[in-house]
């Protein structure tokens, strides 16, 4: 049997990625390593922690030693690396973090896959490491040979990494790949992220805060489509290639968040226009030919039904998601939005 080490499953991407191999491929066994940030989230994982194909270690990805403990006891046959600090509002308020764990934390987890036979390595990269495109040509894509020109200390954390990752093979031969997926949605988002926190004020009945006109696009994946395109990356894709993951799917902030006020049947005139984020990247979109011709991935579910499905969890999950907005997610939300 297969084991993959997967870091930052107690995230979103990270989680759904753990249950989709889980619920699909018999043949895997998982260890995760998480170190619970905010971000992280034991409850997300119940489930998995009740299969005996799964294991959980909670542990930092910048502790060298603590990394080099568990490739020695569970010596996996790949490493996916999801954690990260992903949220480009905190990396403006506090970019060290987003050094730290994007960047020195991939490096350890590379080293310890050199210094352990050459492990396979796949880097979940980001498309905002291209930058933004200009709203006014539609024709323009990111594409895998677009130039890196990150905005946000977040982004450019993560354009960091991809480099790093991609050093690693030239110089040292690892066996790494990368993928770069545009922004996704789905159960288990952390409600700091636009589609969530626009759910979740909805149901309250508080303001919907829209960065400036709402007139930035971003291109929306459902995120078991993401964890498919990671998991033919992974058996399929060749060795120190970078692949571009996304679904043709643009959208205004502002469309996107009339959208939620709709299912949930709730006024628009709950959303509020507040200051604009520092830096924010116009509009991001994926041109996907690469994935598509090289490993025949496309994405399966449409925008419209990925977004009726995500509402209703959020609504069939309540507890899990209260919880988080009641806890310190307060205090973020108060000094990320008060007086914006
Ligand atoms: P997330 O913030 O929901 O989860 C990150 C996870 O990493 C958390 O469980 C957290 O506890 C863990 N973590 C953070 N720092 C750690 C550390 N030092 N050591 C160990 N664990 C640590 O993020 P996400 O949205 O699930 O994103 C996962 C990955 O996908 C990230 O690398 C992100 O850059 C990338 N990505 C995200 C999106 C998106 O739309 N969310 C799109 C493209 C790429
Ligand atoms: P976000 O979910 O933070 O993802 P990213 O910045 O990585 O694309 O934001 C998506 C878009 O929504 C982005 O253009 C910023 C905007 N946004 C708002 O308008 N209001 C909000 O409260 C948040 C969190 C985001």
């Amino acid at each position: 049997m297969k084991k993959l080490l997967v870091t930052g499953g107690a995230g979103f991407i990270g989680a759904n990625f753990v249950y989709h191999m889980l619920d699909t491929r018999p043949d895997v066994r998982l260890v995760c390593v998480d170190s619970l940030t905010y971000a992280g989230n034991m409850s997300t994982l119940a489930r998995a922690m009740a299969d005996s194909r799964f294991t959980f270690y909670r542990q930092d990805i910048r502790d060298r030693a603590g990394i080099d403990a568990i490739f020695d006891r569970e010596k996996p046959d790949a490493v996916v690396n999801f954690a990260a600090e992903s949220h480009v509002d905190r990396s403006i308020e506090d970019p060290a973090l987003f050094l730290q764990t994007n960047v020195l934390g991939v490096q350890v987890m590379m080293d310890a896959c050199r210094s352990h036979g050459n492990i396979r390595f796949h880097q979940v990269s980001t498309d905002e490491v291209y930058g933004d495109l200009p709203l006014d040509r539609p024709d323009m894509l990111f594409t895998e040979s677009t130039p890196l020109h990150a905005s946000s200390p977040y982004s450019a954390s993560k354009a960091g990494a991809d480099l790093l990752a991609l050093a690693y093979h030239r110089t040292y031969a690892l066996p790494v790949t990368v993928s770069r997926c545009s922004n996704n949605y789905g159960p288990y988002q952390f409600p700091e992220k636009l589609i969530p926190l626009m759910i979740a004020n909805c149901l309250a009945d508080k303001p919907l805060p829209v960065y400036g006109k709402g007139l930035n696009v971003r291109d929306w994946l459902y995120v078991e489509d993401h964890c498919k395109a990671i998991e033919l990356i992974l058996e399929k894709g060749r060795i120190g290639e970078v692949y571009n993951v996304g679904g043709h799917n643009e959208m205004r902030n502002i469309d996107i968040v009339k959208l939620i006020c709709g299912e949930l049947h709730k006024p628009e005139s709950l959303i509020t226009y507040v200051t604009d984020r520092k830096g924010h990247d116009l509009r991001y979109a994926i041109d996907p030919t690469k994935i598509r011709d090289e490993l025949g991935w496309v994405p399966e579910t449409a925008f419209a039904d990925g977004i009726k499905s995500t509402v209703r969890w959020y609504l069939d999950n309540r507890p899990w998601w209260e919880e988080i907005v009641s806890g310190e997610y307060r205090d973020y939300y108060e000094r990320m939005y008060a007086n914006r």
